[in-house]
């Protein structure tokens, strides 16, 4: 039987650390990989540093121990969304982002798709709403479900269409926790270590928090990026994920008091 995502390649908490390589060029994001090569489990690739430098930023976790995320949120007709995934199929990725705005079709592609071209070694996950994102901002695009509601909604549709990893702000992972069980692979970025700023993040916590309440994988950019000891910041935030870890446990093997 094949392991349930959540359990696999997390021998360490640092392992579930995903840093943003939001950067502008290549040379910046490999100078990033180094302060972190053996801090963190995994380099993420978003849309700044792809727009600029293309696939050879996949290439920068090569020689590192650490899994490549290519955070790419894609969102189009199912037949492009195939061509992406199949040509990511052939990379080292390990994730790769989907909207799960995109509709039952595209997901069911893109989970199939994966599947076919990669067998389990490339992840789909599934983008709820942007932690960048709150109730409000719904209203705006004609969305009148609170945050959470919408995104069960939207998890439980690409649940449906045969995807297994979620991302959601660390306010929801309880909620997807509960409705998927064990095997869902949920990623929250929005975390962020106590007395650290913000920035544009609207639903946020601490790692310990985001964990405990469920989340596998935890996205900490700039708190990391912006540290003046990487090598201690990082530690910090693995330290952060260990708690969450020994909570959650504790939660888990506690007697249900319901009846
Ligand atoms: O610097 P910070 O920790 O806010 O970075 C968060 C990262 O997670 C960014 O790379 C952003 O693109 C990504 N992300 C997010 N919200 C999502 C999905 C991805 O902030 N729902």
């Amino acid at each position: 039987m094949p392991l349930a995502l959540s359990t696999t390649g997390f021998d360490a908490p640092h392992r579930r650390i995903a840093l943003p390589l939001d950067h502008a060029t290549l040379a910046e994001a490999r100078a990033c990989v180094q302060s972190f090569r053996g801090r963190v489990g995994i380099f993420k690739v978003g849309l700044q540093l792809f727009a600029a430098e293309g696939p050879a930023a996949f290439a920068l976790t090569e020689g590192t121990d650490a899994d490549l995320f290519a955070d790419l949120k894609l969102c189009d007709i199912p037949q492009t969304v195939e061509g992406a995934i199949a040509s990511l199929a052939r990379s080292s990725t390990r994730y790769v982002t989907v909207h799960a705005s995109g509709g039952p079709a595209m997901l069911a592609r893109a989970a199939e798709t994966a599947e076919r071209a990669a067998g389990g070694r490339l992840v789909v996950l599934a983008v709820t709403v942007l932690t960048s994102l709150d109730d409000g901002d719904l209203r705006e695009q004609g969305i009148s479900e609170k945050v959470a509601e919408h995104v069960l909604r939207l998890s439980r549709m690409a649940w449906r269409a045969g995807i297994r990893g979620f991302v959601c702000s660390p306010s929801e992972v309880e909620l997807l926790r509960r409705e998927h069980g064990p095997t869902a692979l949920l990623v929250t970025p929005g975390v962020r270590p106590t007395g650290s700023q913000d920035h544009d993040q609207k639903r946020v916590a601490t790692a310990a928090d985001a964990v405990a309440r469920g989340a596998d994988i935890v996205v900490v950019g700039r708190p990391l990026r912006e540290a003046a000891d990487p090598s201690s910041a990082a530690r910090a935030l693995a330290e952060d994920i260990a708690q969450g870890l020994a909570r959650r446990d504790a939660t888990e093997r506690a007697p249900s008091t319901r009846t």
